[in-house]
């Protein structure tokens, strides 16, 4: 049995009881992480990590902002849950400044980013029976190929990747999918079955390894949904709140979607807090008693969201984004030309990925992602080969080079 100082030294006693105690569905680095300050993470013996992931671009404004875990702090002493049986004095304010800052008339508040996506789905179908006239259990949902929205049977339901879907079925009906960045099949599908009511897609897919579309592709989408009178839902859960260098990555291509699904930063890392926002036409085909969450709305969330959305703006998120992701990529570019190990480089703003080539003797992007936390930083891979460079939007010129050094360092070595 260890003593209480051996387990606190011990990054192995805390992975061991997650192995022995937890479900087995997640493979994290191993490193056991205690505390978070802006855009550093320490582990339980006090080393220093640039955390390049931002559990999953959810920490965009930094870990524990100070703003954040005020409002979330003041708020948990005065009213945390009342359930959407009773009103709160938060929620109605929370509403308005949502529905301001974004542009819509209504906004549907859920908890995680998954939650949010069924929700549109579940809008869009209604909308399509009550509004576009489909046929009783005829509406149908079209998604990218690529796409990941989250683990529920819906989501699943809709995802054309293995590891997701196999041996969960049977599946959601209703549901298809197209090539991702492909507007004539976007085109050929809505022009086939008048019964799409909606096609669901994220502007720069996440998981799939930050694949960034054409030019056109976003504003192509728009066109082509209003031509076939079908919705765009764009899932920004994982690209809005400034990640790409706006604050909504379909702002680049200066387009409205006629459902938005955010959450992650909504509440900069501190709480699951989702949202679908949607007009009148859209979100008031839903009536009361037809949809909801225990949690969704609640008074500590809605404190919590209105300051994460207020630090992106006075912090000025976006730009920072912008400006530090175009440094991160010309890092990494110059990277390119030193080693062939890495293949590619892309990205948007503060959401970018390097392809790397296999190293041989069975090792891969996760063996880079090894050695760049010996290093110090702290990043994922997706689909074996990519790794994901996410960083905290509140990273600055002197920081983000100081990581470039690190990733550069690390990949020079493995080469
Ligand atoms: C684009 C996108 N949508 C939805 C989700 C699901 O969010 P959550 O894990 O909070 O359910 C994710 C999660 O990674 C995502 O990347």
């Amino acid at each position: 049995m260890n003593t209480v100082n051996e387990k606190i030294n011990n990054e192995q006693y805390y992975i061991d009881l997650e192995d022995q105690y937890g479900a087995h569905n997640y493979h994290p680095l191993p490193v056991v992480i205690e505390r978070g300050e802006g855009i550093y993470m320490y582990d339980v013996n006090g080393k220093q990590y640039f955390d390049f992931l931002s559990a999953y671009s959810a920490v965009n404004q930094g870990h524990c902002h100070p703003r954040i875990t005020k409002a979330l702090t003041e708020q948990a002493q005065k009213l945390t849950l009342t359930s959407r049986a009773f009103h709160n004095n938060l929620l109605g304010e929370y509403e308005k400044y949502m529905t301001h800052y974004f542009g819509y008339d209504k906004v549907l508040p859920m908890n995680t980013g998954v939650e949010g996506g069924e929700t549109a789905i579940k809008l869009a179908r209604r909308w399509g029976y009550a509004v576009k006239g489909i046929a009783e259990n005829q509406a149908h949902i079209l998604f990218a190929e690529g796409n990941f929205w989250g683990r529920t049977m819906a989501a699943i339901s809709s995802s054309n990747d293995p590891s997701s879907f196999l041996n969960f079925g049977p599946f959601m009906p209703g549901f298809s999918l197209i090539p991702y960045n492909d507007l004539t099949a976007l085109e050929t599908a809505f022009h086939s079955n008048p019964n799409i009511a909606a096609f669901m897609f994220e502007p720069i897919q996440g998981e799939a390894g930050v694949v960034v579309p054409d030019d056109g592709y976003i504003s192509g989408i728009r066109a082509l949904c209003d031509k076939y009178n079908v919705l765009m839902i764009a899932d920004e859960v994982q690209t809005g709140l400034c990640r790409t260098g706006k604050m909504l990555a379909c702002d680049y291509a200066g387009v409205k979607p006629d459902v938005l699904v955010l959450g992650k930063a909504l509440s900069g890392g501190v709480l699951p807090v989702s949202a679908v926002l949607a007009n009148n036409e859209v979100m008031l085909t839903i009536k009361p008693g037809e949809h909801g969450s225990t949690y969704g709305g609640n008074p500590l969330a809605c404190a919590v969201a209105m300051e994460a959305l207020k630090v992106l703006v006075d912090e000025n998120l976006a730009e920072n984004a912008f400006n530090m992701g175009e440094i991160f990529r010309s890092r990494m570019k110059q990277l390119q030309t030193k080693t062939n190990l890495v293949e590619l480089v892309r990205g948007k703003g503060l959401l970018n990925a390097i392809v790397i080539k296999p190293l041989g003797y069975g090792k891969t992007a996760y063996n880079v992602c090894l050695a760049m936390k010996e290093n110090g930083l702290l990043a994922k891979q997706t689909h074996g080969n990519i790794i994901r460079f996410a960083p905290p939007l509140t990273i600055n010129e002197k920081q983000i080079n100081e990581a470039c050094d690190i990733i550069e360092k690390t990949i020079l070595a493995l080469a």
